[in-house]
């Protein structure tokens, strides 16, 4: 079988690497050059664990360019991962997927299956079959099916290599057996539906995860209204198989390209559609909330940021990736200059990206130490595991005062309590063995 990926992002490189791995040919295709090119040479132009040693094993199998025709014309089956970011107004912005539709139709000589990987609202792919059927150039048979992807960032590789589950959602039966032969090797759950019902698995999964970590921010909020402690409360949840034990961290909210894109592209199409989900609307309401929450905590300790050194553990919006998108940093940092704050921030892979939005404003180190060293302050946005290991005394040893704020619970409350400091996290007791006053 012949096989094409459109877009070459996180979505379609996971995705035609993967497909090389478990032993298709795979041509990917990108219209930006400087990428083909990188790649060409058997570099990865994104950081994902495992992505670029896996890319460099099976570069025999793995073609790039930025000729979709070439790609496109004998392809069996041709893979859509583009981006769908959001527009202003929170609906999903389709002009890549549409872009790579009409290319496909032009282009493709004989019958294929185009699988759409892409988040799309749900009725798209019902779409993408008229669009390209009424632009085809030769006398073929194309049909459209839904792919869903489920990866997370960080680990990309391996959710692809091991999926929980593949969905396919086709109008045609005969479509759906070659995406079953496409994914033999990938030894896991496929289900088959119908188009729609694909698309909204897609969009409810991701929904209900952004519900689930908003909820538990809440429940962390409250917690520390009360004096109860989220680690133990969430623990205890975690232990009924119907909650499960994943995604109850309590935090500074989710980020990323998918969580706060999809809640706000469910949530305006239900409103087209005179419905108002009321659940997904309060999940991004919580977010957007929460974000702000260490900013607003360092008010207990200062009038103002201003004059003030600011140490910042980790830009990226989470750990394992350089990706910025929708990270609590972008709303706070900005708040901290805005403030007068001189910020110092740190992070292992994230601060080629973030230099390029903040470039004078910051001081970037990829030491904590030198971070931290002579700060008044310490934000952590990021649990990144160079974070979590940080021996707890070096804040009370290099920092001017050792007020560290942390938005992603990276110590045990214990263990903080055995130094000097001052330690608020979230959902938890403060820490200030310092016995140190605040307005
Ligand atoms: C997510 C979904 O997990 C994935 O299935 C989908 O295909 C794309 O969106 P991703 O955005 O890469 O993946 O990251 P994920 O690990 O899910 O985390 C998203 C955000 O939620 C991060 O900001 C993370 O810090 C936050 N989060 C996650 C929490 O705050 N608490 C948790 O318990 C889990």
């Amino acid at each position: 079988m012949k096989i094409a990926v459109a877009g070459t992002g996180y979505v379609g490189l996971v995705t035609g690497v993967c497909l090389a791995e478990y032993g298709h040919s795979v041509t990917c295709v990108d219209i930006d050059e400087n990428k083909i090119s990188l790649m060409q040479s058997g570099i990865s132009p994104i950081y994902e664990p495992g992505l670029q040693d896996l890319m460099k094993k099976n570069m025999a199998k793995l073609l790039f360019t930025s000729n979709y025709v070439e790609a496109y014309h004998n392809a069996d089956v041709i893979f859509i991962g583009v981006g769908t970011p959001e527009k202003p107004d929170g609906s999903a912005d389709l002009q890549y997927v549409y872009g790579v539709a009409e290319q496909i139709a032009n282009s493709v000589k004989n019958d294929c299956v185009i699988v759409v990987k892409s988040t799309v609202p749900i009725g798209t792919n019902d779409k993408i079959q008229e669009l390209i059927e009424s632009n085809l150039k030769h006398d073929v048979k194309v049909s459209v099916a839904s792919n869903p992807e489920f990866l997370s960032q960080g680990s990309a590789v391996k959710d692809t290599l091991h999926s929980s589950r593949i969905v396919i959602g086709v109008e045609d039966k005969s479509a759906g057996e070659i995406l079953k032969q496409v994914y033999e090797e990938f030894n896991a759950p496929i289900l088959v539906t119908n188009r729609k019902s694909a698309e909204m698995i897609k969009y409810a999964s991701n929904d209900f995860l952004a519900l689930k970590i908003s909820f538990i921010n809440e429940i962390a909020n409250l917690c520390e209204i009360i004096g109860a402690d989220i680690e133990d409360v969430a623990h205890g949840m975690g232990f009924d198989g119907r909650i499960g034990n994943k995604f109850l961290n309590a935090g500074i909210g989710y980020g990323g390209s998918c969580f706060p894109k999809d809640t706000k592209a469910l949530h305006w199409l239900a409103n087209f559609h005179d419905y108002e989900l009321r659940t997904v609307k309060a999940a991004i309401d919580v977010n957007e909330n929460q974000k702000l929450k260490l900013y607003k905590k360092s008010r207990r300790y200062f009038d103002s940021l201003k004059g003030l050194t600011v140490a910042v553990l980790g830009l990226t919006f989470k750990p394992g990736t350089d990706d910025l998108r929708e990270a609590p940093t972008l709303v706070n940092i900005p708040l901290m200059i805005e403030d007068g704050a001189i910020v110092k921030a740190w992070d292992p892979v994230g601060i080629e990206n973030f230099q390029k939005l903040y470039s004078d404003d910051i001081t970037y180190s990829t030491s904590i130490e030198e971070t931290l060293r002579e700060a008044d302050v310490c934000f952590i946005f990021t649990e990144w595991d160079e974070v979590k290991q940080v021996d707890l005394s070096i804040f009370n040893l290099v920092m001017k005062t050792p007020i560290v704020l942390d938005g992603r619970n990276c110590f045990n409350i214990h263990e903080v309590k055995k130094h000097k400091i001052v330690y608020d996290s979230i959902g938890r007791e403060t820490v200030n063995t310092l016995e140190m006053t605040f307005v």
